[in-house]
């Protein structure tokens, strides 16, 4: 999926401030060896980084357009690589802590995915994932329910992008039937406040849009966005528009 770091860095605070959330989470120990699963731009895995005495970090992306941005942050404890974050499972290497912000959303069946995400800690790593809870946010829901009007469910032949996002509950039991010592698993809304509807189709085309997008035609993407506002608006009749997204946090120590 082409990524685009110009639209997805619009909101940098607000995308920034569940990061923040996330790194108050970390057990800060001298010479942790960290991952950081769907590290985006990297900007924040340099913070990660900044954050940790003597460690080595690495983060993971498989997403060029992402990662081209790197090496602008990349300081000598500090390493990127190109590669999807399920090919990257299939290496034998363990971590101390494996981190991944506003990335795991993305990757399918989280019953099997997170046990082999845990699988790569050492005895007292420490586990720390957020993402936004799908599910539950109108934007998404939205977009899935757009996707079957036909004219483009013509187009998608069936296609839909599925949440993989669980419950919250779910990810408490996958944490405690993988050994977890301790956990924190809970859900936070970030407040967002918008000018517009305008405003919030900025917002999602910087991620939810993307994979709706780039399988239409292009005589049929004005449309299709035109159609998602007027959906939007329905939902958003104020302005400013104020939307609770919400976004779960977990960290937990095996
Ligand atoms: C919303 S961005 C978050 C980036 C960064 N963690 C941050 O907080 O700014 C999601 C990132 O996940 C990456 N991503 C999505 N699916 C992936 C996969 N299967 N393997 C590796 N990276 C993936 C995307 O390329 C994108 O950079």
């Amino acid at each position: 999926m082409a990524w685009n770091p110009e639209v997805y860095n619009q909101f940098k605070s607000e995308r920034a401030a569940p990061f923040y959330d996330l790194l108050a989470l970390l057990k800060i120990r001298p010479g942790l060896e960290v991952i950081d699963l769907g590290c985006g731009t990297g900007e924040l895995t340099a913070k990660l980084a900044d954050k940790l005495p003597n460690a080595s970090v690495l983060g993971v992306d498989s997403s060029a357009e992402m990662l081209d941005r790197s090496s602008q942050t990349g300081g000598s404890t500090l390493r990127f690589e190109c590669i999807p974050i399920e090919e990257h499972l299939r290496k034998p290497q363990q971590w101390d802590v494996v981190f991944s912000n506003a990335a795991l959303q993305w990757v399918p069946d989280h019953e099997t995915l997170f046990p082999q995400i845990i699988s790569h800690l050492r005895p007292g790593g420490q586990l720390l994932v957020q993402m936004p809870d799908q599910p539950h946010n109108i934007t998404n829901r939205l977009l899935a329910e757009l996707a079957e009007q036909p004219r483009y469910a013509e187009v998608y032949q069936g296609w839909n992008r599925a949440s993989h996002v669980l419950n919250l509950d779910r990810y408490a039991e996958i944490l405690f039937e993988c050994g977890s010592k301790s956990m924190q698993v809970f859900e936070k809304v970030y407040p967002l406040v918008l000018k517009d509807v305008d405003a919030l189709v900025t917002w999602v085309s910087g991620t939810a849009l993307l994979p709706y997008l780039e399988r239409l035609p292009e005589s049929l993407k004005d449309l299709f966005l035109e159609d998602y506002k007027a959906l939007l608006s329905k939902h958003f009749s104020k302005t400013p528009v104020f939307y609770a997204f919400k976004r779960i946090l977990m960290e937990a120590t095996f």
